[in-house]
């Protein structure tokens, strides 16, 4: 699938920068072009040498360098390839990116480029969640640039979180995913996934088992299909599937902002287990415990953002798929919400604690659609995603 490629990889300087050497050898063991760029910082980490040596290609610094401005323009260079890809993407690097600053080479050819870029985004867990970098990350998204990572975990700081630069053979997936060309190449999709939380004050909040895995498996499948996958996700434990367009939600009322944001879409796939009720009035401080009295919540009820999009009198997706997690009558419940809410197929799940579906990587499904109900054995949740997604391919084939 990448044989020929050509790749610009822009390196930043942090830490993650050796990961970026491993990354350059499994893309040229695929075949792939690679032409590398160094920032003034990744020079700390990595030398323009190994890089080079690596890629067998020269690696790019200086903006100013008048002989390359004479063998290849800032320009050209950052249109000649066919997807730029950013690993390590520092914090400082996504500020400007955001911001539009072309203060070096490798922010100019960001700028400059009209191809598809890629960002592997690494940084110490502080930096990634300041909500400057937050800020960024987001604008960065909604300007069309894929991003990959970051993962949680130990980080070289001695601290642990978010912030850990996604692995090289993840950044290798996530760019098969730009390039994944098939029966879905041209549609749009949106995903919902993972549960919400609704605050009750700021440290506490009420959520679900939800992992988000049958989501993220699911997104994944339609995107290796060659769809443009919006993947609306709320705080999951599941990693984010690579080469999706990510939104991240915490609320009910986030992800139906985001979901309107995303439309319109040829399918939209509501995964997410959104809470019904989200608490009325969360106090802005944290409720501290008063002797002899118990606080007690009172609720409102959250949008229901399936109802709302299978319901929409223009524009609706031609397919809407909702979920159903039921503990009793499943195919009756399921086929009762297939109604409610207006969709054109339920996805129903036993979700008592015995089958182990919920947080587990197996899923037991009843496909519910107008032909009726269809009873899939238990499979991994990739299994049921990747014959959903085949079930989505014939379905808007048949338009
Ligand atoms: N859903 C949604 N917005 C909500 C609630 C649910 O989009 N506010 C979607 C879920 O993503 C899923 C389906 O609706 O696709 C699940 O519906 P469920 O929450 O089970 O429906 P209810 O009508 O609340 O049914 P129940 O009586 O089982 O709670």
């Amino acid at each position: 699938m990448l044989e020929d490629k050509r790749i610009l990889l822009i390196i930043s300087g942090g830490i993650a920068a050796y990961k970026s050497l491993d990354l350059i050898r499994q893309l040229r063991k695929r075949g792939v072009w690679v032409t590398p760029v160094l920032t003034a910082s990744a020079k700390e980490f990595v030398t323009p040498l190994s890089v080079s040596a690596l890629a067998e290609e020269k690696a790019y610094q200086d903006l100013f360098d008048l002989t390359d401005e004479a063998e290849m323009g800032h320009i050209q260079l950052s249109r000649s390839a066919d997807l730029i890809v950013v690993a390590p993407a520092t914090a400082n690097l996504m500020a400007k990116m955001a911001h539009g600053v072309a203060d070096d080479l490798a922010s100019t050819l960001l700028l400059a480029t009209d191809t598809q870029i890629l960002l592997a985004p690494a940084m110490n867990v502080r930096m990634w969640e300041h909500p400057a970098t937050q800020r960024n990350f987001s604008q960065i998204k909604s300007d069309g640039v894929a991003v990959v990572g970051p993962n949680e975990g130990d980080m070289a700081c001695g601290e642990y979180g978010f912030g850990r630069m996604a692995e090289p053979h993840e950044i290798v997936t996530a760019i098969e995913a730009q390039f994944a060309v098939g029966p879905l190449t041209g549609k749009r999709v949106l995903v919902t996934s993972g549960p919400t939380h609704e605050p009750i004050d700021p440290v506490r909040y009420i959520a679900n088992r939800s992992s988000g895995a049958q989501g993220t498996a699911i997104a994944r499948a339609l995107t290796l299909l060659g769809a443009e996958v919006i993947f609306v996700t709320g705080p999951a434990d599941a990693p984010r599937p690579e080469g999706a367009q990510i939104v991240e939600v915490e609320t009910a009322q986030e992800m139906a902002e985001a979901v309107q944001n995303a439309l319109p879409v040829d399918a939209a796939i509501f995964a997410a287990a959104v809470a019904d009720w989200r608490v009325d009035g969360a106090s802005h401080s944290k409720i501290k415990k008063q002797a002899g009295t118990l606080p007690s919540l009172s609720f409102l009820e959250n949008p229901d953002i399936l109802a709302a999009v299978a319901q929409m009198k223009e524009g609706r997706p031609e397919l809407v798929i909702g979920f159903a997690a039921e503990t009793d009558d499943v195919v009756e419940n399921a086929t009762k919400k297939r109604a409610r809410k207006g969709c054109d197929w339920i996805v129903a799940n036993d979700v008592r604690p015995e089958t182990g579906i919920m947080g587990g990587s197996e899923n037991a499904i009843v496909l519910i659609s107008e032909a009726g109900a269809e009873t899939w054995p238990r499979m991994g949740k990739d299994d049921v995603a990747r014959q959903l997604a085949d079930k989505i391919v014939e379905a808007l084939a048949e338009g």
